[in-house]
Formats: C-alpha cells, sequence, structure tokens
C-alpha cells in the first residue's frame, strides 16, 4: 500500500471488514490514528507513517488473501460478533488464523452459501451496486405461486417504495400446501428475497443460497467450508 489512502478503505485491504462495515466500525469509534479516535468519514491515513488501531489493535495489511465458501446453518450470525450471544459464522473455522469476514448477509434462519475473506477489494465487488453479483436461492413459499405472480417477481415489485431490479425464476414445483422455486438476484437489500415473497402473500417457509453467480454451494454439508481457488472466483462474476 502506498501513499494516502482513505482510512475505511485501509481497514477493509487488511481484512478488518468490508468497506461498508469498516465506515459502521470507524462511526461507532472503534478505529484511532495515531491514537485519537477517528468517527468522520473524509479521513485519509498514511500506512507507512501513521498507525491505525481496531479495538485497541494496530491494523496491518495481511499478506495471504484467504477465500472461503461456507454452507451456512441456519441459527448464525453473519456478523463478527452478536450482542444477544447468538452462535457467528466464524466460530465453524478451524484454524484460520487470519481475520475473515462474511461478505454480506445471510439472515440468521437462512441457510446456504457463505462467503468469507479477508479481502476487502473482492468484498467491496461482490457487494457494491455497480457490480452486485448474481444470488440464486432456492424458496420455499406458502401457497401455489401462481405463474402470473412469478412474472410479477420477475419484472420487480416495490419493496421500501423502491422497485426491485429483475430477477429470474426457474424451477418451479408444487410442493402442497406450498411452492419450490429457484429465484437469482442482482441486489442484496436486507431479506430481500423474504420480503418479495412476503409482499405478493406467500410467505417464505424456507430459504437456502446455493450460488454466487455460477459459483454453486454443491455438495458442502452444512456447517462445513471449502477454500477457494482463481478459477473458483472467476465463476463468482459469471
Ligand atoms: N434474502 C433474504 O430474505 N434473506 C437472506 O438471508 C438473503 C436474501
Amino acid at each position: 500500500m502506498k501513499g494516502a489512502v482513505r482510512l475505511q478503505k485501509y481497514l477493509a485491504d487488511c481484512g478488518i471488514a468490508s468497506r461498508r462495515k469498516a465506515e459502521e466500525l470507524i462511526a461507532s469509534g472503534r478505529v484511532s490514528v495515531d491514537g485519537a479516535v477517528v468517527t468522520g468519514m473524509g479521513s485519509k491515513i498514511d500506512p507507512a507513517r501513521q498507525v491505525v488501531r481496531f479495538d485497541g489493535e494496530v491494523v496491518k495489511p495481511d499478506t495471504d488473501l484467504i477465500y472461503i465458501l461456507m454452507n451456512k446453518p441456519k441459527g448464525y450470525v453473519t456478523t463478527l460478533s452478536d450482542p444477544q450471544g447468538r452462535p457467528v459464522v466464524t466460530s465453524l473455522l478451524k484454524q484460520i488464523d487470519a481475520r475473515v469476514f462474511p461478505v454480506g448477509r445471510l439472515d440468521i434462519d437462512t441457510e446456504g452459501a457463505l462467503l468469507l475473506t479477508n479481502d476487502g477489494g473482492l468484498a467491496q465487488k461482490v457487494q457494491h451496486p455497480s457490480h452486485e453479483t448474481n444470488k440464486t436461492y432456492e424458496v420455499i413459499a406458502r401457497g401455489t405461486v401462481k405463474p402470473e405472480t412469478i412474472a410479477a417477481l420477475e419484472a420487480g415489485i416495490v419493496i421500501d417504495g423502491r422497485k426491485t431490479w429483475p430477477a429470474k425464476i426457474s424451477r418451479v414445483r408444487r410442493q402442497a400446501p406450498c411452492t419450490s422455486l429457484q429465484i437469482t438476484i442482482h441486489e442484496g437489500r436486507k431479506r430481500q428475497v423474504r420480503r418479495m415473497f412476503q409482499a405478493v402473500g406467500h410467505p417464505v417457509v424456507n430459504l437456502k443460497r446455493v450460488a454466487y453467480g455460477k459459483l454453486r454451494l454443491g455438495g458442502l454439508k452444512s456447517g462445513s467450508y471449502r477454500f477457494l481457488g482463481p478459477e473458483d472466483l472467476k465463476k463468482i462474476y459469471l
């Protein structure tokens, strides 16, 4: 890292959190530069000359970048710590010295594919609105989801006063009293899939993310994970 960089970018590049999350950490007063807490967003630092601390610990760039695909079980949260004491996904990782963080969120009651990394750049790319990768979910929704409802979900429906981006729905099967299907979306709004189906009167009873782009969860067992190589990473953007 050369020259002055934005503080949130430095934290992300050092594997503390995604850039978005790093901004929250700064705002909450957990980051200091040369001993002074910084809460504003504009600051730049010179990593060669200044000392950045997160929760009192010196922040330095990670040399090895690690990419993990986990099959997140239900009941785990995707934050790094939980004030309510619920289990965190990183507790499922064994013998990994680097400080990896989840890329984006998966609700506590949602299972399936979750990327973890110490590469702030990748996290930023996967989550940034201009890049947001495709994410595919297997959904079991209550009731019979009719073809016209599927068309409406695909075209985009209004949640939070904003229309969702076009989605793709496939593998629709009636499983009385529910319907199972796959949906691929390009955004990452909070509880988006659940809220989309809720909005059309078919609450989600089970939700599992099965792919980021063309990177599929495959046969990974619940709670287990594997390391990703360059070929896997390319598939995220396909
Ligand atoms: N949509 C949801 O509703 N929940 C998730 O965890 C991910 C996408």
